[in-house]
């Protein structure tokens, strides 16, 4: 145990991270970016979210999914029956990363760069939080707990296991869903991404 199993010793764990994550420079998103966002959440919760990065409203509020994506997710968790007290929220990069474009930013994709980047942080989030289960949303969140580039296609609604053992329940990410043009399919998928959720929800009650 690298932790006391008292809360409050892991509160400051926590909070020293952020801490640490706020004042670091190592990453170039770090220049550009408001702030750093860190995760939010209970300690030792069902259900800990890994997205990608937060995007421009996160990167302003300085909290994870407050944003459209943010929106479409607290819908989807609650059709899925799962309340927000049993979920932490986090990212696998934790700066926003855009293209300055007159007054919009427009979203970049993080690389593995990035990922590798954050990885460190995010490896000891998760083992402060302490969740029952990781829960990955899209490519860069399975690629940040795999270590290894695997296709969400593939690995959505099957539970798998890190390098070093956690567990983890890949699906897509909910910005996927929202760039989905035909009305149809979006809410094929959003159906299938709501499922994914209570496969996820019932593996951990
Ligand atoms: N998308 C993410 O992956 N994370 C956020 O925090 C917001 C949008």
């Amino acid at each position: 145990e690298l932790f006391d199993a008292a809360a409050g010793d892991r509160e400051a764990a926590l909070a020293a991270l952020k801490a640490e994550l706020q004042a670091d420079r190592g990453s170039p998103l770090a220049v550009h970016a408001t702030q750093a966002v860190f995760g939010e959440g209970p300690l030792d919760p069902p259900l800990l979210f890994v997205g990608e990065q937060p995007g421009d409203e996160e990167d302003l509020k300085g909290r994870p999914f407050v944003g459209p994506a943010g929106r479409l997710f607290d819908g989807a968790l609650e059709k899925a029956g799962i309340t927000r007290g049993e979920c932490y929220l986090t990212n696998a990069v934790k700066h926003f990363k855009f293209t300055p474009t007159g007054k919009r930013r427009i979203h970049q994709s993080p690389d593995a760069g990035d990922i590798a980047h954050y990885r460190p942080f995010l490896r000891r989030e998760i083992e402060i939080v302490a969740p029952r289960l990781v829960v990955t949303l899209g490519a860069t969140a399975l690629r940040a707990m795999m270590g290894r580039a695997i296709p969400v296609t593939k690995a959505r609604g099957e539970m798998m296991r890190t390098p070093e053992g956690l567990p983890v329940f890949p699906t897509v990410h909910p910005s996927y869903l929202l760039r989905l043009p035909d009305p149809d399919s979006r809410e094929r998928e959003y159906g299938r991404f709501v499922e994914d959720l209570k496969r996820a929800h019932r593996e951990v009650m």
